[in-house]
């Protein structure tokens, strides 16, 4: 059986606003260890053997991307975003389904720097395998207080964490099906926030696998010490 064509697209055409970039320096551009955090989550995902090639959705206004120099296993290539996350993975899809013609995509954020292959491995063992894909997530571990929208908040009530999941990225979908559930959820005037809310709203489920703390989301200032601390001491296999 042919291998299936699997092509990664992360979208970075956003500002990062609640890690308060400097003026003109989106986040997926800050310095980790002297080098974009944009540049080590493509190197993650390039190095897998599985993966054919990386798109990069960039802001039309990007400056910074011709710039970068990857060193990676496959080529990184680029397309241009759109207003949303949604809209941006959406032209990014037109585009790898064309110039690539990608059987299966992986999404990822431009900040989440520190994947591990151990993780990825287990999304694609388990994702391939699946009708609708998989996603990498974790099962909630602390207890869920919701506010009264207050400032400072209140407590108004403990929700129930059972059966509840943190989704991260990647995020692995058969590629003509995820086409589909985002060109519906975006004509319907309803953005998802991330690749599988599309899913779910075209009827599909994808799996969640389980993947690993030390793959959070660069979003608050100190999480750039966390992600510094993690890179350097990290010896990728
Ligand atoms: O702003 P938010 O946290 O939702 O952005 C998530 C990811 O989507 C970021 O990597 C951002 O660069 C990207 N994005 C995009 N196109 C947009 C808005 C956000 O590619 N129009």
């Amino acid at each position: 059986m042919a291998l299936p064509r699997i092509h990664a697209i992360v979208p970075a055409a956003g500002q990062g606003l609640r890690l308060a970039s400097r003026p003109g320096l989106p986040k997926q551009y800050r310095p980790l260890l002297g080098r974009p955090m944009l540049q080590w989550s493509v190197e993650r995902l390039a190095a897998h053997h599985a993966v054919r090639g990386v798109t990069v959705v960039v802001a039309p206004d990007d400056s910074a991307f011709a710039r970068l120099e990857f060193d990676a296993e496959c080529p990184v290539d680029w397309t241009e975003g759109g207003d949303t996350r949604a809209h941006s993975v959406l032209n990014a899809l037109e585009y790898v389904r064309q110039a690539h013609r990608a059987d299966w995509v992986l999404v990822h954020d431009a900040a989440r720097p520190c994947l591990g292959m151990e993780e990825l491995n287990r999304l694609l063992d388990a994702g391939l395998r699946a009708p609708a894909g998989a996603i990498l997530a974790l099962p909630v571990s602390d207890t869920l207080k919701r506010g009264d929208g207050a400032s400072p908040a209140a407590i108004v009530a403990t929700q129930s964490r059972d059966d509840l999941w943190a989704a991260q990225t990647p995020q692995l979908f058969p590629a003509g099906l995820l086409h589909q559930a985002l060109s519906d959820q975006l004509q319907a005037g309803k953005p998802p926030t991330d690749e599988a809310g599309a899913m779910e709203a075209g009827g599909h489920h994808p799996l969640l696998v389980p993947g690993a703390t030390t793959n959070f989301k660069v979003t608050w200032p100190g999480d750039l010490l966390l992600a510094e601390a993690l890179l350097r001491r990290r010896s990728w296999s």
